[in-house]
């Protein structure tokens, strides 16, 4: 269940930066470098030991950033990101363990799904924003508009994330049914580490135009 203001903020960015960092010391300059690209949105994930650490620090650094929390699988991490100042969180699937512990810490949440039945269980949370996850691999463009065509009058719209890139992003940005889209390759872990931060500025700049 996201906000309508984090809704609005996912419809006028459309692009979500997802990041991985090992090091919060480099979440400053990312932040730096994806806002110089034009991107606003990102998702932190909670995949290394020191994410909620680089929550805070890119946070800090970077207010103009809205900052959600991906990975979340956890009602202790839902707490924690909420504490963390995450705007937002999102799952790779759809527990309602998760959505009901979202919903008791006030942070606005995506599950993620990718059958009638996940957003079925979304929908019955009170969700009508989902991340559709993985993407690709889970049929692309064609398999969303066949799960999603059932759930249109419920206006339920999707993140589609997870094998996501430049290339094939503008295909699903034309999709009526998508509210934004994102992925890793904006700021891939490998050059976050190398602080090769004039390419992510630049993947992030391509990324902004194709809205
Ligand atoms: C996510 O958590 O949204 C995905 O891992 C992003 O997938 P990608 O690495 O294929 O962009």
């Amino acid at each position: 269940m996201f906000t309508p203001e984090i809704v609005s903020a996912l419809e006028e960015a459309r692009i979500v930066a997802v990041l991985t960092l090992e090091d919060p010391a480099l979440a400053p300059d990312l932040g730096r470098a994806l806002l110089a690209g034009g991107v606003r949105v990102v998702e932190l994930t909670l995949r290394t030991d020191r994410a909620l650490e680089s929550l805070v620090a890119m946070r800090s650094a970077c207010p103009d950033l809205i900052i959600g929390a991906g990975t979340v699988l956890t009602p202790d991490q839902v707490r924690a990101v909420k504490a963390a100042g995450a705007a937002f969180g999102v799952a790779p699937g759809c527990n309602p363990r998760i959505l009901s512990a979202a919903v008791a810490a006030g942070l606005p949440f995506a599950p993620g799904v990718c059958t009638p039945t996940d957003i079925e269980q979304a929908l019955e949370a009170g969700c009508t924003e989902m991340k559709f996850f993985p993407a690709g691999t889970s049929g692309g463009l064609p398999h969303l508009r066949a799960i999603a065509a059932p759930f249109a009058h419920r206006r339920v719209r999707f993140i589609p994330l997870g094998g996501l890139t430049l290339e094939n992003a503008p295909d699903y940005l034309r999709e009526p049914s998508v509210l934004a889209l994102g992925g890793s390759w904006i700021a891939p872990a490998k050059t976050v580490a190398a602080k090769d931060w004039s390419t992510i500025e630049a993947n992030a700049r391509a990324a902004a135009n194709l809205v």
